[in-house]
């Protein structure tokens, strides 16, 4: 017989059909007459509750079918008489996959803590919590292809293996196939990386803007969303090892358009989530963040607040506030500067544009006072920053007398700096952090519960 899913069965109003469903025992409830288990699939966060006569079956396959169990059920679609559904189902037949033996299965009991479930990276995607978080993930990863591709931008695959770390934005990962305990060395005693498997040392992304770039002076307007790798140990609730990232690249656009058009995806991928989503965002807002549906909705009907870094600057310095890390001109925010400008002073998304030079990368577009560039951040609540982008420096001669000032050889660069002697153009383009959209999304407080399988430092276990 054909398996209905959870969530259709749910919907549906064949009341007296046969069906069949399979899914996993969340819990089992039952007297000498009768059991009721609620199991659930995956597809939605409603399980849907099974009854049983206990007298009309085995007493062996009742007594396997506890928390976790892996069940195919067959029976009628009946309407319910309990609370929070319609329909449940009535059993005709119960067949059991795979047990789950009471004593040793973690997930036996509810309540778990997020930290505990970190434990179990390869199991916890069977609870409520994380059933809501990977699904919403999904949904988003639908929604950033659906925003781009309804507007002719291409998806651009941009490669994870590079030569280059011109980038700047964090240590990278290295790929190598030499022997590390034998490494082949020159005459003066360096690693010897013509032997290496490309013949020079090459590493794993930071970030595909680069590539992008050259994709979007041929196609006018691409995304990359790919994994990126950054090797910084910085343990906190809001940085990856590995992170997805979403980089669109657009030639013809300033900096305004750029901020148009991360204002507008981030207010379409939030909307996206409130229309597809409801289900699992409510069961997230009652849980764990009793605000996080209106913040959602406050996102999306709200003009985010466009300000310079200097303007940004002489609020920080006014505000009645012990900062952590002391503010002045020059220096880079941190989050808790980005956070009170938000969630204080604005109480709104946040754009910062202009820059000092001296803490971007070395691509983006010098302005005329010879001191910022043509930078932007977009700072969320509860997040910081979000996205980071720019316009970029499309000048040849600008570019690679920046890039001597950083102490970036243009020669091994060739490639990059060819966009801008052949057919260059103003173009802009910016990063968003999937996982920080999905932490501000799904109101979790952790990074590492909105991936299911985080990379941070110490922790490669799943
Ligand atoms: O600001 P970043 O470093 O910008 C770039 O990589 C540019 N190449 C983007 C571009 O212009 N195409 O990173 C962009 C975003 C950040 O705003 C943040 O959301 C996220 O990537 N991000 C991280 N997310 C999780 N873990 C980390 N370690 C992250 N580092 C950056
Ligand atoms: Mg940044």
């Amino acid at each position: 017989m054909k398996r209905t899913k959870i969530v259709d069965a749910l919907a549906s109003k064949e009341i007296g059909k046969l069906i069949n469903i399979k899914g996993w025992v969340r819990t089992k409830r039952e007297n000498k007459n009768v059991a009721f288990l609620a199991v659930n699939d995956g597809s939605t966060i409603h399980n849907i509750q099974v009854v049983v006569d206990v007298p009309n079956f085995d007493e062996e396959t009742l007594k396997l079918a506890t928390t976790g169990a892996g069940i195919s059920i067959t029976g009628t679609l009946v309407s319910s008489m309990g609370k929070g559904q319609n329909v449940e189902v009535q059993a005709n037949e119960i067949e059991i996959y795979g047990t789950a033996d009471p004593n040793s299965y973690p997930l036996q009991k509810k309540g778990h803590s997020l930290e505990f479930l970190r434990s179990i990276a390869h199991l916890r995607p069977r609870t409520n919590t994380f059933g809501a978080v990977f699904r919403i993930r999904h949904a988003m990863a639908y929604a950033i292809h659906k925003y781009f591709n309804d507007r002719g931008f291409y998806y651009l695959h941009t490669p994870i293996i590079t030569a280059s770390d011109a980038e700047g934005a964090g240590a990278m990962f290295q790929v190598t196939t030499l022997p590390l305990d034998n490494l082949p060395k020159t005459e003066t005693g360096a690693i010897n990386y013509t032997e290496d498997f490309f013949g020079k040392m090459t590493s794993l992304t930071v970030s595909g803007q680069l590539e992008g770039e050259l994709g979007a002076m041929a196609l006018s307007e691409i995304y990359t969303f790919g994994p990126t790798f950054r090797a910084e140990n910085s343990n906190t609730p809001r940085h990856l090892a590995e992170f997805w990232m979403i980089e669109p690249e657009m030639a013809f656009y300033d900096i305004n358009d750029n901020m148009d058009l991360a204002e507008n995806f981030l207010k379409f991928c939030v909307n996206y989530a409130l229309d597809n989503c409801m289900d699992d965002l409510k069961f997230l807002n009652d849980m764990f963040d009793k605000e996080l549906i209106e913040r959602l909705q406050f996102v999306i009907s709200n003009n985010f607040k466009r300000l310079t870094y200097t303007e940004a600057v002489e609020i920080l310095e006014k505000a009645d506030k012990k900062w952590e890390f002391p503010v002045s001109w020059g220096v880079d925010l941190q989050a808790e500067h980005e956070r009170y400008l938000v969630e204080e002073h604005f109480k709104t998304p946040v754009v910062l544009i202009d820059y000092p030079k001296e803490i971007k990368a070395f691509y983006m577009k010098s302005n005329d006072d010879g001191k910022t560039v043509r930078a932007m951040d977009v700072l969320f609540p509860r997040i910081g920053e979000i996205i980071g982008g720019s316009q970029r420096e499309e000048d040849y001669d600008k570019l690679v007398a920046r890039m001597h000032e950083v102490g970036i050889e243009p020669e091994e660069m060739w490639w990059y700096l060819d966009t801008r002697r052949f057919g260059s153009a103003p173009h802009s383009g910016f990063g968003l952090g999937f996982e920080r959209l999905l932490l501000f999304v799904t109101g979790m407080g952790n990074i590492r519960d909105v991936i299911p399988f985080p990379r941070t430092p110490m922790n490669v276990e799943f």
